[in-house]
């Protein structure tokens, strides 16, 4: 299975693709929008348009066998354009292509991206604590959970809870296989000078 991060940062396949994000967003309603988004038609899909934009080179489409399949950003960088240190992730894929290990590939195609190639030192997402996919999947792929933040969403009115998970460098680089290790031990990633590059246009596995 050919999986690949088509970016999201072209207006023109932006458009193409609208119809699939705003499904998405319907489907996920509960995960993605809360009290403050705008609710009419119109100004919502404005608004995740404007916001997808906004997120520069680090939104992506996951392409299925060149099949729209689901969408994955990156935001809250915190460091500089030099140098990053953490960022939190974001991903949703199309209840269509569940469990058949798209996820699985997708995380581990950014983890690489985020740890070898710009040299993260941390990465975090904020989870639904209803959300026993995610939360599987990111323990599956080393996160750790960090904290209960009570009432941190509003939502239809009532606050929510969200579940903080993270990972960070040295635990990335362990739960690699050993012959990565070799190459990318902690230590010597230390050595490294920082990467400042911006994400590969795409990324495949298969
Ligand atoms: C979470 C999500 C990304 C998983 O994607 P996926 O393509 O189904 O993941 P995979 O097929 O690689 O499965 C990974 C593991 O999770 C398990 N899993 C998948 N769905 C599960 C579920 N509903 N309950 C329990 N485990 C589940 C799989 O069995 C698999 O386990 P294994 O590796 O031990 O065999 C997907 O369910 C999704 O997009 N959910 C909605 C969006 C979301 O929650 N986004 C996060 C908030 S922004």
């Amino acid at each position: 299975m050919k999986i690949e991060l088509a970016p999201l940062n072209q207006g023109e396949y932006l458009i193409q693709v609208l119809p699939y994000l705003l499904k998405w967003y319907k489907d996920y309603d509960y995960l993605l929008f809360d009290d403050f988004y705008p609710t009419e038609v119109e100004a919502y899909t404005q608004a995740i348009v404007e916001d997808l934009l906004e997120l520069g080179p680090y939104a992506w489409i996951i392409e299925v066998e060149e099949e729209p399949a689901g969408f994955l950003y990156l935001n809250e960088w915190y460091g500089s354009g030099m140098k990053h240190h953490s960022c939190q992730i974001h991903a949703i894929i199309d209840k269509q292509f569940h469990r058949q290990g798209v996820g699985t590939a997708v995380g581990d195609l950014i983890l690489s991206l985020l740890f070898e190639q710009l040299s993260l030192f941390r990465v975090e997402g904020w989870l639904d604590p209803e959300n026993k996919a995610m939360i599987y999947l990111a323990k599956k792929m080393g996160f750790k959970f960090e904290g209960n933040a009570r009432g941190r969403k509003l939502v239809n009115g009532k606050p929510r809870n969200e579940l903080m998970f993270g990972l960070i460098r040295p635990d990335y680089f362990r739960r690699k296989k050993p012959q990565m290790r070799t190459h990318h031990e902690p230590q010597e990633e230390k050595q490294r000078e920082r990467s400042t590059c911006t994400p590969s246009t795409t990324a495949t596995c298969q």
